[in-house]
């Protein structure tokens, strides 16, 4: 099952590919939350060790965190900048270390998409001197917002970042997590609402079934397999990503993937270790 694919960013179709590879071998990729360069090389010497490809994300706090905290947020400049930097940490050492790493970033609320636009007008810049963009994917989460809203603002991203060959993951339902001390148990997607993001072509969809960002309080119910059954059967084989990987068992993360599942995020755990 393990096949080596080129070391080094991966973008275009070999993105595709790759996940479409987990799929055919009934794995998921890991995508895990960095915020520097100590635990980016982590990341990546884990994935050589493995022989396995890796998805390294920075959330909009992790890409400002990279950038250092005396810097101004100011029209999302620190993560903008924070972004890029990282970005080319990896393009630098990815093919050293011999990793195949897609590179990615996580949740972008709409009060955040200036974020993505200074990404993107970088991804666009490095096309062009190097055929290739700087960010493999990227991740809208416009889930607050009412269906029609996050798709129609979301397929204007997704032709922006498809004349480079990059993919888009977006949000449906609500993740759960904590907040101010309270622990949201999150929202189911719509099985139908899914299907109408399979039928726009967009790559990937985080669908909530009950997962939660951080740690699983003591009354979880687990995740809700009627719902991402459901959510299979009308998406086909449009790759479903799974958030709040942090405590999930092993028993739900194998019958998870068994449903479609192709991406699972990882980021509570790693900052603690
Ligand atoms: P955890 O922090 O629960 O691992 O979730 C990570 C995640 O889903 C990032 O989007």
């Amino acid at each position: 099952m393990s096949r080596k694919f080129p070391a080094g960013v991966a973008t275009g179709s070999l993105v595709s590919e790759i996940f479409a590879h987990a799929k055919e071998n009934n794995y998921a990729l890991p995508a895990v939350n960095v915020v520097g360069s100590s635990n980016i090389n982590a990341t990546m010497e884990t994935a050589v060790k493995l022989n396995a490809p890796v998805i390294i994300q920075f959330s909009n706090g992790g890409a400002a965190f990279n950038a250092g905290k005396s810097l101004s947020s100011e029209n999302q400049k620190s993560a903008i900048l924070g972004g890029i930097a990282g970005a080319r940490h990896i393009h630098t050492l990815a093919e050293a270390y011999g990793a195949t790493v897609i590179l990615h970033t996580d949740h972008c609320a709409k009060k955040l998409l200036p974020w993505i636009d200074g990404l993107l007008d970088a991804s666009e810049e490095h096309f062009k001197a190097y055929g290739k963009s700087l960010f493999s994917s990227h991740m809208l989460d416009l889930s607050e917002e009412p269906i029609e809203e996050n798709l129609d603002i979301s397929t204007k991203y997704f032709e922006r970042m498809a004349k480079m060959g990059m993919t888009l993951e977006i949000e449906l339902g609500v993740t759960g997590g904590e907040e101010d001390g309270v622990v949201g148990m999150g929202e189911c997607a719509d099985p139908k609402e899914c299907k109408m993001v399979a039928d726009l072509g967009i790559d990937f969809l985080a669908a909530g079934i009950g997962n939660i960002h951080g740690k699983y309080p003591a009354n979880w119910k687990g995740l809700s397999f009627e719902t991402l059954d459901a959510i299979q059967q009308l998406t086909g084989d449009m790759p479903l990503v799974l958030h709040g990987g942090t405590g999930i068992p092993a028993d739900m993360i194998k019958k998870a993937i068994d449903l479609g599942v192709s991406k699972i995020n990882v980021n509570t755990e790693c900052q603690l270790s």
